[in-house]
């Protein structure tokens, strides 16, 4: 079974292809160029550049792997959460070639499908707790099975990897703030300066990101940006330490086998270190492959994938919903 994943939520076009569990292709193109200008994605130039783009991309993945179009089985696509003009663009190239193909297609949860790109490894144990830290959200899942998501918990305000990017803004580092952070931190003293930990003593398994960035505004008003290395390690480190006091509060209220990561945040090597330190040994930890983190179209394909295979129906039959004639 040959299943196609487009995604096109926020401000990268991807086209994934996998065959059953085997990834054939995952081609991404990234609008970095496009934002860092504006430090932070503007949407109206995202539903722009996915439209002049989605089109070769998808022929790029089609002809890379000798396919012909008629070998697709089944379509995924994000169609939630999202920009709006954006998700418009994949779901409008997604329903088209259902149409035209006249094969199934699923309206994929964009978070769910960052989850699901673990499942493609085939050793994921349920029930499982799921940890998206991305660039739009913050959010825990609890996962009965391939197709049975809970949301147990997200953030209240920012999304840790926004917050990594305003800080980086606020810094002066690059767009996007979250690597260049990781990357100053290497050089950095993560004992330096002492931010608060967000909700100390809350028990709940929501997050927030908002103080914590506040008091980096202010300590770079009060002392300039002269120890950025710094800044970014002592920053990082109390990401980390509030990500894992979450983590280890979600695995007493849940008894599960498996603990699932995904969101481009989870690309950082040294968060990834400080969450493999809290992850007992009988439970197994899944974080996908670099290129995975990010969005991408695998993802989306792979969660496609798992509702078909479990039997859950097609979302809609786009046949039947767009009209043959026009008047
Ligand atoms: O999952 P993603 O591609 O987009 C959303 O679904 O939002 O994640 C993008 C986010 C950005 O905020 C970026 O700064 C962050 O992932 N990110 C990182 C790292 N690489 C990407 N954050 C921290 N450390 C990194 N190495
Ligand atoms: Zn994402």
């Amino acid at each position: 079974m040959i299943v196609i994943g487009i995604e096109t939520s926020c401000d990268e076009t991807g086209v994934g292809i996998i065959e059953e569990r085997k990834i054939m292709a995952n081609i991404v193109a990234s609008q970095e160029d496009i934002h860092s200008v504006y430090g932070g994605v503007v949407p109206e130039l995202a539903s722009r550049a996915h439209l002049q783009r989605i089109d070769n991309l998808f022929n790029l993945a089609i002809k890379r792997n000798k396919l012909k179009i008629e070998d697709i089985d089944i379509i995924g696509v994000t169609n939630r959460p999202g920009l709006k003009g954006s998700l418009l663009v994949g779901v409008s190239f997604a329903c088209g070639l259902a149409y035209r193909l006249k094969k199934p297609i699923y309206f994929i949860n964009h978070l769910h499908a960052h989850l699901s790109v673990n499942f493609l490894n085939g050793n994921v144990e349920f029930p499982a707790l799921g940890l998206v830290i991305s660039g739009g959200h913050t959010s825990f899942f609890y996962i009965e099975n391939y197709i049975n998501f809970k949301e147990v918990g997200k953030t209240l305000d920012d999304a840790c990897g926004e917050t990594f990017d305003k800080v980086g803004r606020l810094l002066g580092l690059p767009y996007p703030g979250g690597p260049n952070i990781e990357k100053e931190a290497e050089k950095g003293n993560e004992n330096s300066i002492k931010f608060p930990i967000p909700m100390i003593s809350s028990n709940s398994l929501d997050f927030s990101f908002s103080g914590l960035k506040t008091a980096v505004n202010y300590y770079v008003k009060k002392y300039g940006k002269k120890n950025i290395p710094d800044i970014c390690a002592s920053f990082q480190k109390v990401v980390a330490d509030f990500i894992c006091k979450k983590i280890r509060i979600a695995l007493k209220k849940y008894n599960v086998k498996s603990f699932l990561l995904g969101g481009g945040v989870a690309r950082n090597l040294y968060l990834q270190k400080r969450i493999k330190e809290v992850i007992p040994d009988n439970i197994k930890l899944f974080i996908p492959e670099k290129e995975l983190c990010l969005d991408n179209g695998v993802m989306v394909a792979s969660m496609a994938y798992f509702l078909n295979i479990n039997s859950i129906p097609p979302d809609q039959n786009i046949i039947k919903v767009i009209p043959t004639k026009v008047r």
